[in-house]
């Protein structure tokens, strides 16, 4: 049996991709969350990790004085777990060069576009805004880039004429729970890494993001 990959998840909100990392590691994912930390200690992924038996922690940014010594104090309560891979499941916080550059390779984000498409926030209303026709979730490691790191997996959702922000971000919602747990498992058994700024997969180079649903086209 390969042993399970130390994961250390970090979360702001709901933590529905958190639960859908649990929902995985309690079927056949081989990871073994060690904790979960928030920033926000009214963060309801805390309450569902409780509910899982898994350590909760909050590091509160508002008892420190900047953002260097929030992410040093950060990165040293992580490493406390000794992680193989750090997920950032809804955590809202822009990170300092410093955390990334300490987890690099290790650092898992979900961002809800198709990047590179709508970096940043608001995603959904962007691109019902724009017209898009398909929109979509992405899953990439994390680099200095806010929202630019390399690109593992994605998933695509049709955007419908009558969808307002909230219906499409359900629809988003339901690939991210998929594809998190999806890229979280290629990294666990080992055909996933990062080399520099790209992507290697079962020893190759990516030459694109892997897409979950190609067959999910643009109108
Ligand atoms: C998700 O849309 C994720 O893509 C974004 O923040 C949201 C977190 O949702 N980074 P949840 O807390 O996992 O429910």
């Amino acid at each position: 049996m390969t042993a399970r990959l130390p994961l250390v998840v970090l979360i702001s909100g709901s933590g529905s991709n958190l639960q859908a990392i649990i929902d995985a590691a309690s079927a056949d994912l081989p990871v073994d969350i060690r904790a979960v930390i928030s920033n926000k200690s009214d963060a309801y992924g805390l309450e569902r990790a409780r509910q899982a038996g898994i350590e909760t922690r909050v590091l509160s940014h508002r008892d420190f004085s900047d953002r260097d010594s929030y992410d040093l104090a950060l990165g040293d309560l992580i490493d406390e777990y000794q992680p193989g891979l750090v997920i950032l499941a809804g955590f809202m916080r822009i990170l300092t060069p410093a955390l990334v550059s300490r987890f690099h390779g290790r650092m898992f984000n979900i961002h809800p576009s198709l990047l590179p498409k709508f970096r940043g926030l608001h995603t959904h209303q962007r691109a019902i805004e724009e017209g898009e026709t398909i929109h979509g979730a992405s899953a990439h490691f994390v680099t200095e880039e806010l929202d630019g790191g390399p690109i593992i997996l994605q998933a695509r959702v049709p955007v419908l004429a009558e969808d307002t922000p909230d219906t499409l971000a359900a629809r988003v919602l339901t690939q991210e729970h998929i594809i998190y747990p999806a890229a979280i498992r290629m990294f666990a058994e080992g055909s996933l890494r990062l080399e520099g700024e790209r992507v290697h997969h079962n020893g190759q180079p990516l030459a694109a993001p892997i897409i979950l649903n190609p067959e999910v086209l643009a109108q």
